[in-house]
């Protein structure tokens, strides 16, 4: 690209990550609040809106973009932006990706592969229906697996996100990889982040993934990949069960020094780290100013964009780092 989007640290941002709502039809503990306000429709970016946003990141060098909520897929019509999306692979966009909750994969998985779409990142706490309802607060299992059968028909490649968290799903990460890998898909563990309302309850939860990672060294012959998706997960090959295991570590060791990426609201907030608040309003810069003004507005998020979170976890200090929910942005 003409003038590629690199910040003060010297890091290219080619990765976009475009929340598409803050709805969602689950309430994940350590996403959302039980009960929860959600922007006002008005407020939320049009698809037209949004394509012109997507048109002139990929113009300045972006060639990964991600599609995240909320849960991207309830939001009306999502395939329409996901097709005119699609055919940007090719002329600038090398890849689109969803994060997705997989409640309404089943119906939408031959659309996403039609469009374009080859690989999948669905989230996923455990195989066990009540503990699913626990964490969910109001998901159905079967509907997710269902949609992850579906997407797999289709011919998309699934990795499944596990947001690890002690004493609520920790004994099932060696069942869940089985499953995962035994099913040809990718098993991602994450460490929970501490945004939104948090309360002791996070703070007990914490499971450093280091730990976890050598533990299971000592049963299972891992072997370190190099593979990189843009993402920040770290990977292994696991040789008992042919798969891959990625790791990723926020709170552990944060992998901010390689950060390639950035953040769309819903409302057309760019937000330059996913824990802090900086931010440039591009939904202003595009209504008031039009393509000019969006492309200053990048130039001025690129000045900005912090040199990394500092997320904490401490007891004696269990309030959040930021008081934002992670369905604003995605995760
Ligand atoms: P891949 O393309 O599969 O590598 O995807 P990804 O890991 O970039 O995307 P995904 O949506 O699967 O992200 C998984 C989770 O990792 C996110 O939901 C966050 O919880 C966390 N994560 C992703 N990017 C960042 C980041 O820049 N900083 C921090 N702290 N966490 C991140
Ligand atoms: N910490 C870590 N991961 C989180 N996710 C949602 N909230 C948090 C949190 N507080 C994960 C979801 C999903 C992705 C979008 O982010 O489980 O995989
Ligand atoms: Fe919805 Fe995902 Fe947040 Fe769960 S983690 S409430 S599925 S957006």
């Amino acid at each position: 690209p003409a003038r590629p989007l690199v910040d003060r640290y010297g890091r290219h941002v080619s990765y976009l990550r475009i929340s598409v709502t803050d709805r969602c039809d689950f309430r994940c503990v350590y996403c959302m609040a039980e009960d929860m306000t959600f922007l006002p429709k008005r407020d939320v970016l049009s698809f037209e809106e949004i394509e012109a946003i997507a048109g002139a990141f990929i113009a300045r060098g972006v060639t990964k973009i991600r599609l995240t909520g909320g849960e991207p897929l309830v939001r009306r019509d999502i395939m329409e932006l996901v097709t005119t999306l699609g055919g940007q692979i090719g002329h600038g966009l090398e890849e689109l990706t969803l994060t997705t909750n997989g409640s309404q994969l089943r119906k939408h998985a031959r659309g996403l592969a039609d469009a374009g779409v080859r690989r999948l990142n669905v989230s996923l706490d455990t195989l066990d229906s009540d503990r699913f309802r626990a964490i969910t607060r109001r998901g159905r299992l079967e509907d997710v697996l269902d949609g992850i059968d579906a997407a797999q028909a289709a011919g998309l490649t699934i990795k499944i996100n596990m947001v690890s968290m002690r004493g609520v799903n920790d004994d099932e990460i060696e069942p869940m990889m089985a499953w995962a890998h035994g099913r040809g898909m990718g098993l991602t563990l994450i460490e929970g982040m501490p945004l939104g309302e948090v309360g002791i309850d996070r703070v007990d939860s914490y499971l450093p993934l280091r730990e976890l990672h050598d533990q299971l060294a000592r049963r299972y012959t891992l072997s370190k990949l190099d593979k990189r998706t843009g993402g920040p997960a770290r990977y292994v090959h696991v040789a008992e069960t042919g798969g891959v295991l990625g790791f990723i570590t926020p709170m552990s060791h944060n992998f901010c020094e390689s950060c390639n990426r950035v953040r769309l609201t819903a409302t057309g907030q760019l937000y330059l780290c996913l824990g802090q608040d900086d931010q440039v309003n591009l939904r202003d810069a595009l209504r008031d100013g039009g393509p000019p003004a969006l492309d200053a507005a990048l130039d001025h998020a690129m000045l900005i964009k912090p040199k990394g979170h500092d997320f904490v976890i401490d007891r004696t200090r269990p309030e959040p780092a930021l008081g934002r929910h992670m369905s604003v942005t995605g995760g």
